[in-house]
């Protein structure tokens, strides 16, 4: 099987990058970080304080998490429910930040994405697909882009939805949710050693897709 990992921080386009660049080679795009929202979802629906990381591990073995896929595109399932697209809500990622950051919970999604690249071909985003999940990625690579240009994607794309907020806020956001991300003990987003580095800023989708299906192909030839 073969696995790419894309790891990087929040806005940096992954989703969308990886998305189109698995449709292009047939293969099954996985957004990990559905996952941690819906668990983050499930806690702010029971009243559960996503700062209380017993509370939250106590709630766990309650908890069916599944990722299913119709015509490519992932859903995501909550005890029976496809909470796809309610999951993307600022305070549901304020929530699945802080709840990703218990080992309990990193453990308990461990095996749902190890298992879902054992039988297929994937292009997995994260923070630690390439130094925790697929170790073995055959292609791993960080995609970033500044601080201003993935906070005006995030923006464009709530507004899009028709939320409500402010570019300073969606900005705020981010920032507090990278440095999360990136200074928590377990399974901090940070470059795998052997990954490619993509700076997105200025690029335009198609430009970006284009570098990281470069990027693919040359790993894969190398191999
Ligand atoms: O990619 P995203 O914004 O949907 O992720 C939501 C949160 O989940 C993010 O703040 C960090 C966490 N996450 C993680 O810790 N590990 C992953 N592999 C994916 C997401």
């Amino acid at each position: 099987m073969i696995a790419i990992a894309i790891d990087g921080p929040a806005g940096a386009g992954k989703s969308t990058v990886a998305r189109a660049a698995a449709k292009q080679l047939g293969y099954i795009y996985v957004d990990t970080g559905a996952l941690y929202r819906a668990v983050g979802l499930h806690m702010l629906k029971k009243g559960i304080s996503v700062s209380d990381e017993a509370a939250v591990e106590r709630e766990l073995p309650t908890l069916e998490v599944s990722l299913t896929f119709c015509d490519g595109e992932q859903h995501v399932i909550l005890c029976g429910k496809d909470v796809s697209k309610e999951i993307r809500t600022p305070q549901v990622s304020m929530a699945a930040s802080a709840v990703s950051a218990m080992k309990p919970v990193r453990r308990f999604l461990f095996d749902l994405q190890k298992d879902i690249a054992k039988t297929n071909h994937v292009i997995m985003d994260g923070r630690d697909i390439g130094t925790v999940v697929l170790p073995e990625a055959q292609v791993k690579i960080f995609l970033t882009a500044s601080d201003e240009e993935r906070a005006g994607r995030r923006y464009k794309e709530l507004l899009e939805k028709g939320q409500q907020v402010s570019f300073e806020e969606v900005l705020k956001d981010l920032r507090e949710r990278d440095y999360n991300d990136s200074h928590r003990e377990t399974a901090p987003l940070k470059p795998a050693e052997d990954s490619v580095l993509v700076d997105t800023t200025g690029f335009s989708l198609e430009e970006s897709v284009q570098k990281i299906l470069d990027v693919i192909r040359c790993k894969l030839q190398d191999k």
